[in-house]
């Protein structure tokens, strides 16, 4: 009996003991199950959040790659090598302004001022002027570019001005007649003024065409020329004259020391190709093979000079005129069209 009872109450204790641990084990199970979920959800989670931080920085990336690329442009223009540039004292060194400075023999001009250490601005409104002309001072500490037309005054603080805006060619000053008169008078005006103003010393870039069609050759300093006022060249050669009449008179009135360069025909680099005269007409025609175009007989005279104002002799440069004491022509040897520019360029460049 008592063994039956004992047995019995074993086997309950056992199916407690058994209801117990399969309750254990069911919740071990739901809580290993739980625990994986949050696991999983934790994964999950992280994964959404490393792709979108992926995403996020690629996208950054795609925007701060091209500002860097920026960066490493600037950083090499802050680090571009300008031409060698002299050291000057400061009393030495002078402020110049040069209009025109853009242009073919502007830009000479500007890089021999430069490189012998002063500091220069030049004005220009690039009619027929150039940016990339004078590029490689852009950003050089004593260099400025203004864009500007010498038709409106100009204020500014200099100690020399080389006043050389105009159009020069043929095809460039007929263009706009009015325009080119304007230039040569009223900027020659302002400049004179600003000249007058500052007291600085002023060099006009004249021209051999206030000769006009010369009766005498080769033409000399008191020579006074053969000018036709209202020929289809006046507008140029006629306000070179009167920009050197008013040249004189601020120098007689107003005491302003002028120097009149009366340029003649300039070639080399960065001459216009379109300039219409006949050293840039024979190298074009010659390099598009093309027959070279001779007017007349050939046999008209003009004076020639190579531009670079770094090897010239020293009376050839403007540079220099504005430092002498006396004005001058700026001429190279009178030759014929035929005997020296033709076989010049055919020298030079290999005809078919
Ligand atoms: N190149 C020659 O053979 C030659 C001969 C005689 C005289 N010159 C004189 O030398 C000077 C320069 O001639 P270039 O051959 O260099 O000509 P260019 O046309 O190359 O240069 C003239 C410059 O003046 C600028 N300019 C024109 N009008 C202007 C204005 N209203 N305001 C500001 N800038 C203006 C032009 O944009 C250009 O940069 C001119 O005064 C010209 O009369 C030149």
């Amino acid at each position: 009996m008592l063994s039956q009872a004992l047995l019995r109450l074993a086997s309950a204790v056992s199916r407690r003991r058994m209801k117990l641990l399969l309750g254990i084990a069911l919740l071990a199970y739901v809580a290993s199950i739980w625990g994986n979920l949050v696991n999983m959800s934790f994964l999950l989670n992280r994964s959404i959040q490393e792709n979108g931080e992926l995403k996020i920085e690629s996208k950054i990336e795609e925007i701060v790659e091209p500002l860097r690329e920026k960066i490493r442009d600037l950083e090499k223009s802050f680090t571009q090598k300008y031409p060698p540039v002299k050291f000057l004292s400061e009393k030495d060194r002078k402020r110049i302004l040069v209009t025109g400075g853009a242009g073919f023999v502007g830009s000479h001009l500007t890089d021999k001022l430069m490189m012998d250490g002063h500091e220069v601005t030049v004005v220009d409104n690039f009619f027929t002027g150039r940016k990339r002309n004078v590029e490689h001072w852009i950003g050089h500490e004593n260099f400025e570019l203004i864009n500007h037309d010498v038709v409106e005054p100009l204020y500014i603080e200099v100690d020399q001005i080389y006043h050389l805006a105009s159009p020069a060619s043929p095809p460039n000053y007929m263009y706009n007649p009015i325009k080119t008169l304007k230039t040569n008078t009223i900027g020659t005006l302002n400049v004179l003024g600003l000249a007058k103003r500052v007291g600085a010393r002023l060099l006009l870039a004249s021209t051999s065409e206030v000769y006009g069609d010369p009766e005498v050759h080769p033409q000399t300093e008191d020579y006074w020329g053969h000018v036709n006022p209202i020929g289809p060249r006046a507008c140029y050669d006629e306000g070179k004259r009167v920009a050197e009449t008013m040249c004189y008179a601020y120098m007689k009135q107003e005491g302003v020391e002028v120097r009149v360069a009366r340029i003649f025909n300039t070639f080399g680099p960065r001459m216009h190709m379109n300039d219409g005269r006949v050293v840039s007409n024979f190298i074009l025609q010659a390099l598009q093979g093309e027959p070279l175009t001779v007017y007349g007989s050939g046999s008209q005279t003009r004076a020639f000079q190579y531009v670079s104002l770094i090897k010239a002799p020293r009376l050839l440069q403007p540079y220099h005129l504005v430092e002498c004491s006396r004005d001058c022509a700026l001429k190279g040897p009178s030759v014929t069209t035929r005997s020296y520019c033709f076989k010049g360029v055919r020298q030079k460049i290999h005809l078919k």
